[in-house]
């Protein structure tokens, strides 16, 4: 018999219905459900992350939890307008270990990022930004393959295997972890200043 292969997703429709039904890995078993990209398909500027976090994954759509909203400030502050910009992950399950009642954040591994890769890459497909900023270590591993320390890569332009470029920066849940207010602050410029650095690439 034959094997039916399914449609290559086009839409962003389309694209939502296949990945609620993905099996590439495991984390699919315990995370509620599969978060996609969310924008518009003529968006100039992606932003990547790296998974839904534990609101994400209940509401399903990515950024609206905590980092989300530190980030929706930082665009706001360099003069980026989230509307116009297609937000989404390196991964689109949410992984987690349960603690009590809690569900404590884990990072994805190589072999999930590069499972997951196959998504990113439709999305990257359907929208073709001229830019991505890679927020964070997975993201930066998951769009240029480089999976080295972020903090000497941040703020400089990468690219992926196919060309587009890709400015590295830091995850906004990096700074919502920094204990020391000064270095906090130091960092949330510097964030803030890597983000007007992709608005002035598009200009
Ligand atoms: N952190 C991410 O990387 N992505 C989200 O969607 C939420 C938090």
């Amino acid at each position: 018999s034959r094997i039916a292969v399914p449609p290559r997703p086009e839409t962003a429709d389309q694209f939502a219905a296949a990945l609620s039904t993905c099996t590439r890995c495991d984390l699919c078993r315990h995370a509620t459900q599969a978060v996609p990209g969310e924008g518009p398909a003529d968006a100039r500027l992606m932003l990547v992350g790296e998974q839904p976090g534990d609101q994400e994954d209940l509401a399903g759509r990515p950024f609206v939890g905590p980092a989300g909203k530190l980030l929706d400030r930082h665009l706001v502050e360099a003069a980026i307008d989230r509307d116009r910009v297609y937000l989404t992950n390196a991964v689109k399950h949410f992984k987690f270990r349960p603690q009590n009642k809690r569900r404590i954040h884990q990072t994805p591994n190589r072999t999930e990022v590069e499972h997951c890769r196959w998504w990113l890459d439709l999305e990257r497909e359907r929208v073709q930004p001229d830019l991505i900023v890679a927020l964070g270590k997975t993201a930066a591993l998951a769009l240029t393959g480089n999976g080295d320390a972020l903090l000497k890569r941040r703020g400089q332009f990468e690219a992926t295997p196919d060309g587009t470029p890709v400015l590295i920066t830091v995850h906004p849940s990096y700074l919502l972890r920094l204990p020391d207010p000064r270095l906090k602050a130091e960092e949330a410029r510097a964030f803030t200043d890597d983000l007007a650095k992709a608005r002035d690439h598009l200009a």
